[in-house]
């Protein structure tokens, strides 16, 4: 609903943008005090005359039902001036209006999977294909063939590494660090991952560390948590995913580029995924606990996949719940109906 009004005042002004929109590109924080030259355009190519409009609208009562949603904004505008003042904050942004403000990301993680030939077939697929170009796509590649499939995939998809260690280099045989990894054209790495975690016995503590120097680095990072099937069954799924949470905080100081992967165990290659109301839950405990012990503004934007047996069959129903903003995605992300998955919102 708030959109479909805002542009339609919007359309017949410099272009259309949501209120949305201009928080991102003005990162409006809580009473932040804003000063526009009249008819200067700014980033998203509004100009304070046409921003004057949209607020002496909603002075008019016609955003009535939809600014003091979005901005609890005070607005003051001095008619007359070269200057335009807005006074506002962001305090409650509604869920649908955060919803759009966080771009959709799936990732693929081809885990320990692919040759060469294989490769190249994922990457002539994805390569033909008509992808949303409203989500983010990531593909997690086995570490020996990044180069290799960074030469061969779109360049507009991001590549990661599956792991990397927490220093940039030294006597630590077997392992490859974040700067390896940027140095070969990734751009991400997925830490965190049950595997990880269950099979090569790596503790919260390790993968907090991992996720600070990958951060450190310039590489984003998808960060995975979730439960086990006993956890789950003994009701301590919401314990768990904030005890994995709170190892991330203790290192994490700033949450722009970290994505972070609800995967539950017991859906993980199990053809067993979890009901698009289970995984909203856990996604709706996690945007609480991220506004709680981090920040609202953290909580707004920061971007929490679903992985667990994701496909071309329940994607699209998962993809409408509020908090799932992507997909982790194993098995099929090695399949054609992967396509279908990035596409999922449309
Ligand atoms: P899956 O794996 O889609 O094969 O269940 C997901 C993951 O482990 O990231």
């Amino acid at each position: 609903m708030h959109s479909a009004v805002i542009t339609k005042v919007y359309s017949n002004c410099v272009q259309r943008i949501s209120p949305i929109t201009l928080l991102q590109h003005h990162q409006f924080h809580r009473n932040h005090h804003l000063i526009m030259e009249q008819n200067q355009p700014t980033v998203g190519g509004v100009t304070a005359e046409v921003l004057k409009g949209v607020v002496s609208q909603a002075l008019l009562g016609k955003f009535t039902a939809v600014f003091p949603k979005l901005f609890k904004c005070q607005w003051k505008t001095y008619e007359g001036q070269k200057k335009f003042y807005a006074n506002f904050s962001t305090d409650c942004i509604d869920n649908n209006s955060n919803m759009s403000a966080r771009k959709f990301c799936v990732g693929g993680n081809w885990k320990m999977n692919g040759d060469q030939k294989s490769i190249a077939e994922i990457a002539k697929t994805l390569s033909s294909a008509s992808l949303d170009p409203n989500t983010e796509v990531v593909i997690g590649c086995p570490a020996i063939y990044l180069m290799y499939a960074r030469n061969l995939l779109p360049c507009e998809l991001g590549l990661a590494g599956q792991n990397a260690y927490k220093v940039a280099k030294g006597a630590f045989t077997g392992e490859i660090s974040p700067a390896m990894l940027k140095d070969i054209g990734a751009d991400w790495v997925i830490l965190g991952h049950s595997e990880r975690r269950a099979i090569f016995n790596e503790s919260d503590a390790l993968i907090a560390e991992k996720a600070e120097h990958a951060l450190a680095e310039g590489l984003k990072v998808i960060a995975c948590i979730g439960e086990t099937l006993e956890e789950r069954e003994a009701g301590k799924t919401n314990e768990v995913v904030a005890r994995q949470m709170c190892a991330y905080a203790q290192k994490i100081k700033d949450w722009k580029n970290v994505v972070v992967a609800y995967e539950p165990v017991w859906a993980i290659g199990t053809g067993k995924t979890a009901t698009p109301d289970q995984a909203q839950e856990v996604h709706a405990f996690l945007r609480q606990w991220l506004s709680d012990n981090i920040s609202k503004e953290v909580s707004a934007a920061l971007r929490i996949q679903y992985g667990g047996s994701v496909t071309a069959a329940n994607a699209k129903e998962l993809a409408k719940k509020p908090d799932i903003d992507g997909f982790l995605v194993g098995g099929a992300s090695l399949k054609p109906e992967f396509v279908d998955i990035i596409n999922a919102r449309q």
